[in-house]
């Protein structure tokens, strides 16, 4: 949520930052700015509300300079105004910050501010920071810095820069991730590694806490850090062919989560290897209960992950939001595992439902697929995703892993009580068809192009499912509203008619779940109280499923074993979000109000 970068050293700042910002779009894009500091000691500052094309094309000419700071903005205080994008000044204009985070405090510090008499310009919170800066009498940058974040509570991720120490950039962490990257004298600084890495793959991730002062000459940082390599593909962060990323990220799910299995499986014993658990056989067996904690499509996935928990290892489990659960002073046992799920590893509210968990003592594993991310280091133990970047804002491949992760802890859980080694065997042996068998639900995009146009025109949408199949409904109900903007609601099929089934109409399209399993025939006489009202139906379901003469459009996807199926009935449900959303003509990367990874409360 929200975008930073920054660089120092012999080239010009501002293509720089452009470029960066550019990569970072994804973070937050209702506004976004740049500061360069020029030769003569002084602030140059272009910010603007839209997005970084127009303000990149908008830049004077004369905007040089060797240091500099960008950002591009998720609106929380004040809305998207030219005035409230980042960076922010003092009234000279002699200091320039950007900042990723919330301050507390901010309505404080404003009114001090003003009483003093400051002239605030902007809505914002971080404002204050760049007035703290300049009033700070310290002497150096980093104790000036110092001194402002002494006086605010709240999180950030900060950048700053001052017209008095040219060649300088001040970054601080709490809360919101900050690296650094070392060039051949030269230096970046950013929120995220896709915004530096086509330049340098060496980098300092800072820790909670930590301030570092960055010149083109290196950097040194409040813990001594030193820069390590990061094993990552430049190409990775690169739509490629593709027209979106969420395009490319979606087809590229048979090769990622192939590779994600690689090493986990144990046919022979018809287990998984785990070793980033940090549990022994024994502890495993001590589980007595499973709660899973994430937010939005995270903890749909997370319900699947809990039904699988059920199914294979006969654990109580259930999933809940983790920005509900950290709210409720929530009781934590000793003999629970608590499972985080996050494709980012930074979304605040599972963060710190961890933290909460840990705090009473509990034991909490992440399924994360951001190495070193917040969450990740937090947890005691864990399984990472491995599903490489994840640029759109629609999160797909990462939650097909998610799935994926759930089923080889589910089949650890399971191998070390009653399931046997015969059922181990027949789940291992599914799971390694599977990546071929999502490859196979993918290859039916022609005609899930043709079904999302007829679903793109409605306003109003039903997505039903029952027991696995009601997740799957609800993440694809997420899919489509997130990035259609038509309104797509999940209910439980059984749940249908006690209600919701006033709305089914001609004009009300419903997409249902209906996998080969023992409740198919339920599923079927739902879809007769449907077409009975005259409700257009899309159904997602096996070869062979006897749909009697109800008029429907099927969409048939590979069978797996049944606990496995959900992962294969959710990859269609992607693809036609995908395709309305297109066929509508929106930007499917970037949908409105959203932003890839929320970091604030
Ligand atoms: C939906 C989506 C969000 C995220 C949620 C959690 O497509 O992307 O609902 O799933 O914000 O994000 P992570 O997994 O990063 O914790």
């Amino acid at each position: 949520m929200c975008g930073i970068v920054g660089y120092v050293g012999p080239q010009q700042a501002a293509p720089i930052l452009v470029e960066g910002l550019a990569r970072l779009e994804h973070r937050g894009y209702d506004s976004a700015g740049l500061a360069v500091a020029g030769s003569k000691g002084s602030l140059r500052v272009a910010k603007a509300a839209g997005r970084v094309r127009p303000l990149a094309d908008a830049l004077p000419k004369r905007f040089s300079g060797h240091t500099g700071l960008g950002h591009t903005r998720w609106a929380t205080h004040g809305p998207p105004t030219d005035a409230n994008a980042h960076p922010h000044t003092d009234a000279e204009q002699r200091v320039a910050v950007v900042h990723n985070g919330i301050l507390d405090n901010a309505h404080d510090v404003r009114r001090r501010l003003v009483a003093e008499g400051v002239e605030l310009a902007s809505d914002t919170d971080t404002e204050v920071l760049a007035h703290l800066v300049a009033r700070s009498t310290a002497p150096t940058l980093q104790e000036k810095v110092v001194e402002a974040l002494a006086q605010v509570t709240g999180t950030w991720g900060l950048a700053v820069v001052h017209a008095d120490h040219p060649g300088e950039i001040v970054v601080a962490r709490h809360g919101s991730p900050l690296i650094l990257g070392v060039g051949d004298g030269e230096m970046y600084v950013a929120s995220d590694l896709a915004a530096i890495v086509r330049h340098t793959t060496s980098v300092v991730v800072l820790d909670d806490g930590e301030l570092a002062s960055v010149s083109a000459g290196g950097f040194t940082t409040t813990t001594g850090k030193v820069a390590s390599e990061v094993d990552v593909d430049p190409a990775a962060y690169d739509a490629g062919e593709h027209d979106s990323f969420m395009h490319k990220e979606m087809l590229e799910q048979p090769e990622t989560t192939a590779r994600m299995l690689q090493g986990r499986l144990d046919e022979r014993f018809g287990t998984t290897h785990l070793g980033g658990l940090h549990l022994d056989p024994r502890e495993l067996r001590g589980v007595r209960r499973v709660k899973v904690l994430g937010c939005g499509s995270a903890y749909y996935v997370g319900q699947m992950g809990a039904g699988l928990v059920e199914e294979l290892a006969r654990i109580p489990a259930d999933a809940e939001p983790a920005s509900e659960f950290r709210y409720r002073n929530p009781i934590i046992e000793p003999d629970t595992l608590y499972v985080a799920v996050s494709q980012s590893g930074e979304t605040i509210d599972t963060l710190l439902a961890v933290q909460e968990i840990r705090r009473k003592g509990g034991r909490v594993i992440g399924l994360v697929n951001v190495v070193g991310s917040a969450i990740a280091r937090e947890v005691d133990g864990g399984i990472y995703l491995h599903a490489g970047p994840e640029v759109a804002v629609a999160s797909t491949k990462a939650l097909s892993h998610m799935f994926l992760g759930f089923a080889l802890l589910s089949l650890q859980l399971g191998r070390v009580r009653d399931l046997s080694v015969a059922d181990g065997r027949r789940l291992v042996q599914a799971l390694e068809r599977l990546p071929e068998q999502v490859a196979e639900v993918l290859a039916l995009e022609p005609q899930l192009v043709e079904v999302a146009k007829e679903l793109a025109v409605a306003d109003s949408l039903f997505f039903i499912g029952r027991v696995r199949g009601f997740p799957v409904a609800r993440e694809g109900a997420q899919k489509f509203k997130e990035i259609t903007y038509r309104h797509a609601e999940a209910y439980q099929t059984s749940e249908l008619k006690h209600g919701p089934l006033a709305l089914i109409s001609p004009d009300v399209p419903t997409v249902a779940i209906v996998p080969d399993d023992e409740l198919v025939g339920r599923n079927v006489a739902a879809l007769h109280e449907v077409a009975a009202r005259g409700g257009p139906l899309v159904v997602v379901t096996h070869e062979g499923v006897d749909l009697g003469d109800l008029d429907v459009t099927r969409v048939d996807v590979p069978r797996s074993e049944v606990e496995l199926d959900p992962l294969l009935l959710t990859v269609p449900l992607q693809l036609l979000a995908y395709h309305a959303a297109t066929h509508l003509g929106l930007d499917v990367d970037k949908p409105r109000n959203l932003a890839k990874s929320v970091t604030v409360e």
